[in-house]
């Protein structure tokens, strides 16, 4: 009697327990969510957009576009994107006509980073408070996504497309970072009121001869209210 009354107690409470704690564990990562549901995406054409290279290269010497593929390439002896720019080389798609400085924005785009491919920033959200110049920074390190120098996103990104979707609430400062709809970063953001998102390759320490990534499918999205 009493076996079987404890057993019966015991049965109870692994049913309770699998009622509240296994739905819980399964949700801790429930498959690829969707992080464009209550976004708007806004219309995104060339005239949407431009393309950083080195001063002194014509365009189709680092960027190429072909069967909707952008193909950003820099190599680390290239000179900046601008004669006066004390920056390090670069070959990138800049969103124009979208900077924000409030509200809820959205990047969307499919990334390709062939191995060899290091110490480059494929992703940005620009604008910051001084010191900083950007919200975020996305990029790779001996076939690592990072986060600017870490944590790590994803470890073994080379040579596969991977779904990129960053999403930077402006006033709640924060940025969340999704890589093939999975959650993988929650970062303050770094102030500034002056936002846009570029993407393509950008050196920056210990970076490989040649550094190359490519896009396809990029969408700029916006909270609805
Ligand atoms: C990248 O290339 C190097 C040199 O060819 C090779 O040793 C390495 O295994 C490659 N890595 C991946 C992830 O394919
Ligand atoms: C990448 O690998 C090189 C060579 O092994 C190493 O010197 C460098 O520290 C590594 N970079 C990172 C960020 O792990």
């Amino acid at each position: 009697m009493t076996s079987s009354f404890q057993s019966c107690l015991a049965y109870l409470y692994l049913s309770f327990l699998s009622f509240i704690i296994i739905p819980k564990t399964f949700a801790w990562d429930w498959g690829p969510v969707d992080t464009t549901e209550g976004f708007v995406s806004l219309p995104l054409d060339q005239s949407h957009y431009h393309i950083q290279r080195p001063y002194d290269v014509p365009e189709d010497q680092r960027y190429s576009f072909i069967n909707g593929v952008h193909k950003c390439w820099v190599y680390s002896t290239d000179k900046p994107h601008t004669r006066t720019s004390q920056t390090k080389p670069r070959t990138e798609i800049a969103i124009q006509g979208y900077g924000y400085s409030s509200g809820v924005w959205q990047f969307e785009g499919y990334g390709y980073v062939p191995n060899g491919t290091s110490g480059v920033c494929i992703m940005q959200v620009f604008g910051a408070s001084p010191p900083h110049a950007t919200t975020l920074m996305i990029r790779v390190y001996n076939g690592s996504l990072m986060y600017y120098k870490g944590p790590v996103l994803v470890p073994n990104i080379y040579d596969r497309w991977f779904r990129l979707n960053v999403i930077h609430n402006v006033d709640a400062a924060k940025v969340r970072v999704y890589v093939d709809g999975h959650l993988k970063l929650v970062a303050e953001g770094r102030g500034g009121n002056s936002h846009a998102f570029k993407c393509g390759v950008y050196a920056q320490n210990d970076d490989s001869l040649c550094m190359e990534s490519r896009w396809k499918g990029i969408k700029v999205l916006r909270k609805c209210d």
